[in-house]
């Protein structure tokens, strides 16, 4: 069918060019037919057409110029005169311009067949309109004819064929004339049928174009219900999995305080075990203390050489008290007035001893296992808490009935809620991908100044947001207004959970995983600081960082440019940084310490707030808990000044860290900002470079890069 099309469009085109190759070429000869020409041409015949007088008067004709007759023609008339023979003395003095003023039916007529499609379509021949006065000659022809009594014909073709040409040129001419009509003619019947032919095709392109609309359409339609499905039945697995953790893990229970009710937390069946089995463990670390020294009371006082024999201190009466059965308690007013000490051979006493501290070492590995098993429980019960809270934020949302925002936007399920803004997971029906839909609803009830305020704020987000484009940022397509209230920023999904949600789940990272993250992450800082006017974070912490593939082996993306500064020329000084515009907002175990200074004029920050950051996430991951106010509400750290107070890390024997990474984060973490290493300085800290290669034949095995990770032993990890 293409194929087709462009043929015929070859064909028509190169048809266009033919006809109007050859219509120039008419144009050309009549072009000295024209009047403005004519109006030349008074006077002289020099000119290119020859003014032929027909016999008795009649009209005068135009023909096409015959060059070399023209100037016979001119010999024969003598100057001036404008060729016209013998049959000038009859009509010598009139010239052209009196002829069309007599006979306007004479006057410049457009060619009645307009079938010469002539480009320069001002220049009209002064033929009568008929389709066959293409040519001159023919014209002039059938003038004389009817004209002229018969018996004179001859002799005017005579004086014709002498001044112009032969008779046969002009039925040469005339047929030429007569087969380029037909030819024409043909060709407009085949441009006007190819025409039909195209338009139908057209008609036929369209309404295979609105058939695949409507498929595409079908398609979506179904896409959507099947997502729908999916969430559905997603959301129905989370509620179950939530259920069945309840019991296991703990609920929230409401209870009466006073007259108001309170939710207060309350551990489930699994933590209750753990506990029990922790209270026997340490009941029985009791019982073997108490055996021990029990024993220890009933050591043989005369040892004997290695062999263990001992003198019995007693004779060995079968009444004797032997060890006494661990739980039972009943046996204890036996102790109390002892009989004299039972005698007991060294060896005895190291038996028994050895069984004591057998089972206190095994207690001990109990505990410790316990131990792991309760933080794991914790870990998994704090996932709890989170996927309970998203139960209860997402049932709660208006959003939660699948709703398609902006007519493509279609909502799944809720990820995370903040302070004002909902992100949902959402796929995109347009691009048919899966995007992170963050809503910001103001509150209804607040007043215009402020729901002007949280707009103005929200808009600075998008803006900063919208202007970045790094692969460790995540990306802003869109934003569209939902309500009066609220309006949606469309960002790159990031299939896998934020850090905050990983670290809950495995509390520490290894440190070459941890590493990587911290490298991704200054990598985004550099870019942010590079641009201009370069952006400060301010919010950087594990819950803004998310994880594109749900583990630290991956791609990292910073996210939420909500507390975001912009460091322009107006606000920001190289040499004290920026007023902190909005003190208090913020996750303060993140925070460095300028940002807590109060007094008369706002603390000055700069993107070394971003460097604290970096430090204390790092940390985080290493540790499994933040350097400063690990235990420690936001009030209380307020309250108690724990960042201003932070002037020294200290760093855990457990695990073990590489020193390197340890210099890494007290650069991040010096308290003093000017002391503090800066974001560039960070990307050049020799702790991210690459290893250097080591020289050849060192048996590097693996070609250097990458493993073990040379600088920092950041491979080393735990
Ligand atoms: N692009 C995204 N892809 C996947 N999850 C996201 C995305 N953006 C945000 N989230 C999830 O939503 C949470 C809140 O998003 P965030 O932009 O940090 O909002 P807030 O300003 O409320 O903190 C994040 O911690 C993360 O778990
Ligand atoms: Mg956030």
């Amino acid at each position: 069918m293409h194929e087709y099309n462009s043929g015929a469009n070859i064909n028509h085109v190169s048809l266009l060019n033919t006809l109007s190759k050859r219509s120039s070429h008419s144009d050309k000869e009549v072009d000295a037919l024209t009047p403005e020409k004519s109006v030349a041409m008074r006077g002289s015949t020099a000119a290119s057409g020859t003014v032929l007088v027909a016999p008795g008067g009649a009209t005068p004709t135009i023909t096409m110029p015959e060059r070399k007759r023209k100037r016979k023609g001119d010999e024969g008339v003598g100057g001036g005169g404008g060729g016209g023979g013998k049959q000038r003395h009859n009509s010598s003095d009139k010239n052209i311009r009196e002829y069309f003023s007599k006979h306007p039916s004479s006057s410049p007529v457009r060619h009645a067949g307009a079938k010469s499609p002539s480009p320069q379509g001002a220049n009209y021949p002064m033929y009568p309109p008929s389709p066959s006065s293409l040519l001159p000659g023919a014209d002039f022809m059938r003038a004389a004819s009817q004209q002229r009594p018969h018996t004179s014909v001859k002799q005017d073709y005579c004086l014709q064929i002498q001044t112009e040409m032969t008779c046969q040129r002009i039925q040469e001419l005339e047929t030429q004339a007569s087969s380029d009509l037909e030819l024409r003619n043909n060709k407009i019947d085949e441009l006007t049928r190819t025409n039909e032919e195209l338009k139908h095709q057209v008609q036929a392109q369209n309404k295979v174009i609105e058939q695949h609309k409507s498929h595409i359409n079908k398609c979506i339609e179904v896409v959507k219900k099947l997502l729908n499905e999916k969430s559905t039945i997603e959301k129905k697995e989370a509620r179950q999995r939530c259920m069945q953790n309840r019991l296991r893990l703990g609920q929230f229970v409401t209870q009466r305080v006073g007259a108001t009710f309170q939710e207060n937390w309350t551990d489930g069946y699994a933590f209750q075990e753990l506990t029990r089995r922790q209270e026997e463990i340490t009941a029985e670390k009791e019982e073997i203390d108490r055996q021990k020294k029990l024993l220890f009371k009933k050591r043989p006082v005369n040892t004997e050489g290695g062999g263990g024999r001992g003198k019995r201190t007693a004779s060995a009466a079968p009444s004797t008290p032997q060890p006494s059965p661990l739980h039972n308690g009943t046996d204890a007013p036996t102790f109390l007035k002892p009989d004299p000490l039972p005698s007991m051979t060294y060896q005895e006493y190291y038996e028994a001893d050895e069984i004591l501290k057998l089972r206190q070492s095994a207690l001990k590995k109990e505990d410790a296992d316990l131990q792991l098993e309760m933080e794991k429980l914790e870990r998994e019960r704090n996932l709890h808490i989170r996927e309970l809270k998203r139960i209860h934020n997402e049932d709660q949302s208006r959003f939660s009935q699948h709703p398609v925002l902006s007519e493509r936007y279609l909502l799944l399920m809720l990820l995370g809620k903040g302070g004002f803004s909902e992100v949902h997971k959402a796929f995109d029906l347009k691009e048919q991908r899966y995007t992170a839909c963050k809503v910001h609803q103001l509150n209804k009830d607040w007043k215009e100044d402020k729901k002007a305020n949280y707009i103005k704020h929200a808009l600075r987000e998008y803006n900063i947001h919208k202007a970045l484009d790094h692969p460790r940022i995540v990306k802003l397509y869109d934003v569209f207004e939902i309500d009066g209230n609220s309006f949606c920023t469309v960002l790159e999904y990031c299939n896998g959970h934020d850090l905050d949600f990983y670290l809950k789940q495995h509390k520490t990272i290894p440190e070459r995983e941890a590493r990587s993250i911290v490298m991704q992450v200054v990598s985004a800082l550099k870019y942010l600081n590079e641009i201009k006017p370069p952006v400060i974070h301010y919010d950087l912490k594990p819950g803004n960082i998310l994880l594109t593939e749900g583990n630290v082996c991956g791609e990292i993306k910073i996210t939420d440019f909500g507390l975001s500064k912009v460091m322009d020329e107006e606000n920001y000084n190289p040499d004290h940084g920026m007023d902190l515009t909005s003190q208090g907002a913020g996750t303060y175990w993140y925070l460095p310490p300028e940002c807590f200074v109060v007094g008369k004029n706002p603390p000055k920050i700069s993107s070394k707030v971003d460097v604290w950051s970096v430090g204390v996430i790092f940390y985080q991951c290493l540790y499994g808990k933040k350097p400063f106010g690990h235990n420690q509400s936001q009030a209380t750290i307020l309250e108690e000044n724990t960042i201003l107070k932070a002037t020294d890390v200290q760093f855990a024997n457990k695990p073990t860290v590489s020193n390197e990474a340890k210099s890494f984060i007290r650069a991040c973490l010096a308290y003093r900002k000017e002391e503090r290493i800066d974001v560039f300085g960070l990307a050049r800290h020799e702790y991210l470079q690459p290893p250097t290669p080591k020289s050849r034949g060192a048996g590097a095995g693996s070609g250097g890069a990458g493993a073990g990770s040379g600088t920092g032993g950041g491979g080393g990890g735990s």
